[in-house]
């Protein structure tokens, strides 16, 4: 059974920002919203690219090279050219450290409807 684990802490990323974290086998993208976090799979459904590399804003990342939106809280694809979903990660702060189930969240990987 999968256990939550210490990625990082609260300070090193500041809200507003994602950093990618590598947590058994998952590269999973980090984000701070406003104090809250959310772990979303790192690579781009379209191609290959690092989502915790680009703009944040609100609850909602645009991946870097071809700016796709997707829904930090649930995964979802919100603009082309990426039409899949991203898996998405429980997380959870403990005093400064920030932990992550490196599990993907069950009922995701199904295609969503693209606004
Ligand atoms: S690689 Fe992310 S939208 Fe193309």
């Amino acid at each position: 059974m999968n256990e939550f684990v210490k990625v990082a802490t609260v300070e090193e990323i500041p809200p507003g920002q994602g950093r990618r974290v590598d947590v058994d086998g998952y590269r999973i993208a980090l984000f701070n919203v406003g104090g809250t976090f959310y772990a979303v799979d790192d690579t781009c459904t379209h191609e290959e690219a690092s989502l915790a590399e680009g703009p944040v804003s609100g609850e909602i990342v645009a991946c870097p090279k071809h700016g796709s939106r997707f829904h930090l809280p649930t995964g979802r694809v919100l603009s082309l050219p990426a039409v899949r979903p991203v898996n998405t990660y429980e997380v959870k702060v403990e005093g400064s450290d920030v932990l992550v189930l490196p599990q993907p969240r069950k009922g995701v990987g199904m295609p969503h409807k693209v606004r």
